[in-house]
């Protein structure tokens, strides 16, 4: 038996820590929240729901609360539709019922309808919030501004918040915001620094609604708590491909005019697909519970991410669209939309863990289902030596491999994460996930269900309560940051630009879609499987197509010219290239090619790259003809360029590549560093006689070639065959291979491609051996041969 002054003791010590506990709660303090667009649709279906949970979750924990909706209607009208609202609202299954209504009829009383219109308004509203802490004697935790209004009422709102209605000392300020977040990277930066200039960074939360759905919320709990299965598998070796879905059956009618200016990239994969595909690429942080590690992980993904070409894409649009806008915006009979609202897109990462792995990501509207997954799909390597009738689910490593998060909609009708049984038997947090058998005789993935382990939430939430709980908890990795916002558009906004005049593929809706959206890719190419037998909308122009030409051959300028179309020309000079590089090869075990930078060599060297798999690279020396003076790493420099269309797929020896030395110590072409020498001398001492087997030329609309311009005597002659010039465009400052060089080599090839060119190919046509006013004319190879490529259009006009 105890003695009976430590029982005292122990009870007085059980008193207080009970006292100190309540004491506690009181201490957290009161939360405002301030629902702005409090009777839109938003806040209809998903947001009071969400902050009813929030209520029900945190309630008793010690924190006191007080909701205002906010909107512009009458205080009249406002009060009734929130009541309306407030009445709809649902309790957790499992709650007991004399518990559901009794908290509901808290939450209503502590909810309110508030007119929130001008500056006065927001102080009153400040004002009022500070009487009500003064008079219940509470200390004030923060307050929570949710944003569910257009973007346009942003500015006016943020001011008025931030010059009258902020928290007093002590309390935070929490403003919730909704896409769009601007259309492309530009606006995005604006909106971005206006919200700036009245809140704080840690202030925002940008809200990205998949960010809350549970499958999604799940990938990095999930990578983080099976790292050790994961570890080895996550990666190019063992991922085939990724997919990143997002199925629609609604179409866009009654909010065309949002989707006419927005289109399926811009509403779904900017943002929801991108924030999907950053969880599954990047690097998994080492505490995932550190908001600011995640957040940095994540950019660091998008930094790895390969610019998108245009033919990363493919677009399409449902058949009834152009209608439905020409009804609801009042557009007459001949206007035709070319709104994507189906977009399938192929997206690299480059760096060690994914480099070579497709990630398709994919969405559309009016499509045959509604569903929403990430799909890991894992290669096949092993060779199962008995018949297929002995394979075992578990065990065999010849049936497909995958983990499958799944959003939602679709076969299961719920979230849920899949792993097949071949992989691994998964760990899930048994508080929110339990593992389920799925339906007898469903099939997902081309397998049965019983070949996945199949986990679902223990409670199914809707996004929105999942990031509101993350609001009021502070998580900011569930958010989007300035930086990551600005980062996606960086990503996204040339593909939209140079996909803005692209004519869909038309669809039908629906079923009827059969295998018309059908996508494939080759390289870093999509497209659709099937040809597109008819044309709906009329294309721009109705240009003949290459095939209806041979390739021509004739002279210009007393050498050879091959013109064609520009896809058959430039096939026509990827071959001839090959050809002279093996015959080089054959011959002196080696191949010097000098490449120009610029534009126009881009989709030859793309060619060459993912075209030409019999190319002697191994043996091949590339060299520039010319550089800008920028840093290599620099996107202006033709170095640059050379990597990413052509070096980054192909296997040459890192020794035969011969960067243009124009950044020596930290300084850009500087004369005495004598970088143009240092070339001139690598050259000499690799190439035979200083003459390279071939050199790739293109010509200015000024008759500029390599970096060689109109009067401008430099590299036009004289002895020196590396030289530094200066170009009327900027970069100014450039490093060229000098005439007198150029005219060494064995081969020659020019190529113009572009109406652009039209004017100085006809000039120069007439033009003798005038290199100062046409330095182009100076090329003249001594024993050498030239050849012109153009394409129609530059010869032709
Ligand atoms: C929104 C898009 O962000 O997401 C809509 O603007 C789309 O066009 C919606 O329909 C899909 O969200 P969910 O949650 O229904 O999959």
């Amino acid at each position: 038996m105890k003695p009976p002054g430590c029982w005292k003791m122990f009870t007085v010590a059980v008193c207080m820590a009970f006292l100190a506990c309540l004491q506690a709660q009181e201490l957290q303090g009161h939360v405002s929240i301030i629902l702005l667009g409090a009777t839109g649709d938003l806040a209809k279906k998903y947001l009071w729901q969400g902050l009813f949970q929030l209520y029900l979750d945190e309630v008793g924990k010690g924190y006191s609360f007080s909701f205002h909706g906010a909107a512009l209607t009458s205080t009249k009208q406002g009060q009734e539709l929130i009541a309306k609202v407030l009445e709809s609202l649902s309790c957790p299954e499992d709650m007991e019922p004399g518990r559901c209504a009794e908290l509901k009829g808290q939450f209503q009383r502590l909810s309110q309808y508030r007119h929130l219109k001008t500056n006065e308004d927001y102080m009153a509203l400040s004002k009022d919030i500070e009487a009500q802490l003064q008079h219940e004697g509470l200390r004030e935790a923060g307050r929570i501004f949710y944003f569910s209004v257009p973007p346009f009422a942003y500015a006016d709102i943020a001011r008025s918040i931030n010059s009258s209605c902020r928290p007093g000392p002590g309390a935070w300020l929490r403003v919730v915001l909704e896409k769009p977040f601007g259309h492309d990277y530009v606006s995005a930066q604006q909106l971005a620094t206006e919200l700036g200039s009245f809140f704080q960074e840690e202030e925002m939360y940008r809200v990205d609604h998949y960010l809350g759905k549970q499958a999604v919320a799940q990938i990095l709990p999930f990578r983080d708590q099976n790292r050790k299965a994961l570890d080895g598998l996550w990666n190019r070796h063992h991922v085939e491909r990724v997919e990143i879905i997002m199925k629609e059956t609604v179409d866009a009618e009654g909010r065309t005019s949002f989707y006419e200016e927005y289109g399926v990239i811009r509403d779904v994969l900017q943002n929801h697909l991108t924030e999907v595909l950053t969880l599954v690429a990047m690097e998994l942080p080492y505490n995932i519970s550190s908001s600011k590690a995640v957040l940095q992980h994540k950019l660091q993904a998008f930094q790895a991410l390969r610019g998108l070409q245009k033919g990363s894409a493919v677009l399409g649009q449902y058949q009834a669209y152009s209608r439905q806008v020409r009804r609801e915006q009042q557009k007459p009979d001949s206007f035709y939309s070319l709104t994507p609202t189906f977009a399938g897109i192929l997206v690299h990462v480059d760096n060690l863990r994914w480099e070579g792995v497709p990630f398709i990501l994919m969405s559309g509207k009016a499509l045959d289902e509604r569903v929403g997954y990430i799909r890991i799909l894992f290669r096949n390597q092993a060779y199962c030596a008995q018949n297929e009738k002995r394979w075992v689910v578990d065990q065999s490593q010849c049936l497909p491999r995958q983990i499958i998060f799944y959003i939602g909609h679709g076969e299961l009708g719920s979230p849920a994460v899949l792993v097949s049984r071949n992989l691994f038997r998964p760990s899930l947090p048994s508080k929110s996930w339990k593992e389920v058998e799925g339906r007898p005789g469903l099939h997902l993935f081309g397998r049965p269900i019983s070949d996945y382990y199949v986990y679902s939430p223990v409670r199914e939430q809707d996004a929105y309560s999942v990031l509101i709980s993350h609001i009021f908890h502070g998580r900011k990795d569930s958010f989007i940051t300035t930086e990551n916002l600005l980062a996606s558009w960086v990503f996204w906004t040339p593909l939209l630009d140079s996909l803005a005049h692209e004519v869909p593929r038309l669809y039908p809706g629906g079923a009827e879609n059969g295998f018309l959206l059908d996508f494939e890719f080759s390289g870093a190419q999509l497209r659709f499987c099937q040809q597109q037998l008819e044309q709906l909308v009329p294309g721009p122009g109705s240009a003949p197509m290459p095939s209806n030409f041979q390739v021509l051959t004739a002279k210009y300028r007393e050498s050879p010219l091959i013109s064609a179309w520009p896809e058959e020309l430039i096939s026509k000079l990827a071959d001839d290239i090959e050809a002279t590089a093996v015959r080089a090869v054959r011959r002196f075990g080696e191949f010097h090619l000098a490449l120009s930078g610029g534009s126009s060599p881009v989709p030859l060297l793309e060619q060459l790259a993912t075209g030409h798999f019999g190319f002697p690279w191994a043996q091949t020396h590339l060299w520039l003809v010319d550089e800008r003076c920028v840093p290599l790493w620099d996107p202006e420099s033709n170095f640059q360029g050379l990597q990413a269309h052509l070096l980054r797929y192909i296997r040459v020896p890192y020794y035969n590549i011969h960067p243009m030395p124009v950044h020596l110590h930290q300084r850009l072409c500087a004369e005495e560093d004598q970088g143009a020498q240092m070339y001139a001398s690598e050259i000499s001492a690799l190439v035979t006689n200083s003459s390279f087997d071939l050199v790739l030329l293109g010509m200015g609309t000024d008759g500029h070639t390599a970096s060689l311009f109109p009067q401008s005597p430099a590299g036009l002659d004289g002895t020196q065959p590396v030289v530094l010039t200066r170009s009327p465009y900027k970069p100014h400052q450039r490093m060229s291979l000098s005439l007198p060089l150029i005219n060494r080599a064995r081969k020659v090839a020019v190529l113009v491609m572009g109406r652009v060119k039209r004017e100085i190919t006809m000039l120069v046509s007439r033009a003798g051996h005038e290199p100062k006013k046409w330095p182009i004319s100076g090329v003249l190879p001594s024993s050498g041969q030239l050849v012109w490529y153009m394409d129609y259009e530059a010869f032709l006009g």
